[in-house]
C-alpha cells in the first residue's frame, strides 16, 4: 500500500476526468491536494469529493495557459499548504482536425493549454521544490505524442513537447532529488474520448491488445506510484498506460 501521508499535492484540470480522478486516489494514498480547474464549480466539487475521503482539499481556480493566473494559483495554493510535494499537470484539451482544415487559433489553444501550461506550473514549482530539496513532477501526456495520430497534429505535438519538457526537466532537476516523469495515457473513457464515434471507438479497441479502453483509474494508479518514493530512482521517464498499444 503507498502511503502519501504528509504530502502536499496539485493537480490541474482537476475538476472531472482523469484529474479528478487523480485527486481522489492521491487523497485515498494520505495526501492533502489542491485541485485547480478552469471551471471553478467542478473545481469546488471535485474538492468536496476528495474531502469526503477524509484529506484536507483545496479548490483552486485558474487558466493554466496564463502566465499571470498561474502566478496567482500558486500564491494562493500556498496560502493553504506550506509544501508542494506532488505537481501533476494534468490539465488538457483537444481541437481536432486534419491540418488543411487546422485553424491557427486552434493549434495555439491546444498548445497552451496542453504545453505552455507545464512550463509555467514547473517554473512557480522549482523553487519551492529545490528549496525542499526534493518533489515530484508528473505531466499526463498521451501516447499520441509518442506514435503520432492523424487528424490530431496540435495535440500530437503537444504531448510530444511535454515529454521533451519532462525529460529536460529531469535533468535540470536531478541533482535536487526532483524527479520528473510523465504517464502517457492511451484511450482512457472519459468526456474526452465520449466525443468519438461508436465505429471509431471500435476501430482503436481493436488497436489495442488488451481489447479494451482504459479508465481513468488506471491512469491515477501510475500517478500515485510516480507520486510515491517507490519512484525515487526513475527520472525522465514516460509511463504508457494503454492496454499495450505503444511497446
Ligand atoms: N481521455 C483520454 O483518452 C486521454 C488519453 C491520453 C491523454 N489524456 C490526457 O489526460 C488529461 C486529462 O484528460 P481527460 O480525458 O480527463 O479530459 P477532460 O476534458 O475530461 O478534463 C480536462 C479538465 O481540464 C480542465 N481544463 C481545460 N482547460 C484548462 C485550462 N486552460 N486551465 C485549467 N483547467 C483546464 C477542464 O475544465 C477539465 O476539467 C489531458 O491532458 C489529456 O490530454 C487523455
Amino acid at each position: 500500500m503507498i502511503d502519501l501521508t504528509g504530502k502536499n499535492a496539485l493537480v490541474t484540470g482537476a475538476g472531472r476526468g482523469i484529474g479528478k480522478e487523480i485527486a481522489l486516489s492521491l487523497a485515498r494514498a494520505g495526501a492533502h491536494v489542491a485541485l485547480c480547474d478552469i471551471d471553478p464549480d467542478s473545481a469546488q466539487t471535485a474538492a468536496a469529493d476528495v474531502e469526503s475521503v477524509g484529506s484536507k482539499a483545496l479548490a483552486l481556480s485558474a487558466n493554466v495557459s496564463d502566465a499571470g493566473e498561474v502566478k496567482e494559483m500558486f500564491s494562493s495554493y500556498f496560502s493553504g499548504f506550506e509544501t508542494l510535494d506532488i505537481l501533476v499537470n494534468n490539465a488538457g484539451i483537444t481541437r481536432d482536425s486534419l491540418i488543411m482544415r487546422l485553424k491557427e487559433e486552434h493549434w495555439d489553444a491546444v498548445l497552451n493549454v496542453n504545453l505552455k501550461s507545464a512550463y509555467l506550473c514547473c517554473k512557480e514549482a522549482a523553487r519551492p521544490m529545490m528549496k525542499a530539496r526534493g518533489g515530484k513532477i508528473i505531466n499526463i501526456a498521451s501516447v499520441v505524442g509518442i506514435m503520432g495520430n492523424a487528424g490530431q497534429v496540435n495535440y500530437a505535438a503537444s504531448k510530444a513537447g511535454l515529454i521533451g519538457l519532462t525529460k529536460t526537466l529531469a535533468r535540470e532537476f536531478a541533482s535536487r532529488a526532483i524527479n520528473v516523469n510523465a504517464v502517457a495515457p492511451g484511450f482512457i473513457q472519459t468526456a474526452m474520448t465520449d466525443k468519438l464515434s461508436d465505429s471509431d471507438k471500435e476501430r482503436l479497441t481493436n488497436q489495442i491488445p488488451m481489447s479494451l479502453l482504459g479508465s481513468p483509474q488506471d491512469v491515477a494508479n501510475a500517478v500515485v506510484f510516480l507520486g510515491s518514493s517507490l519512484s525515487g530512482y526513475i527520472t525522465g521517464q514516460v509511463l504508457t498506460v494503454d492496454g499495450g498499444l505503444v511497446m
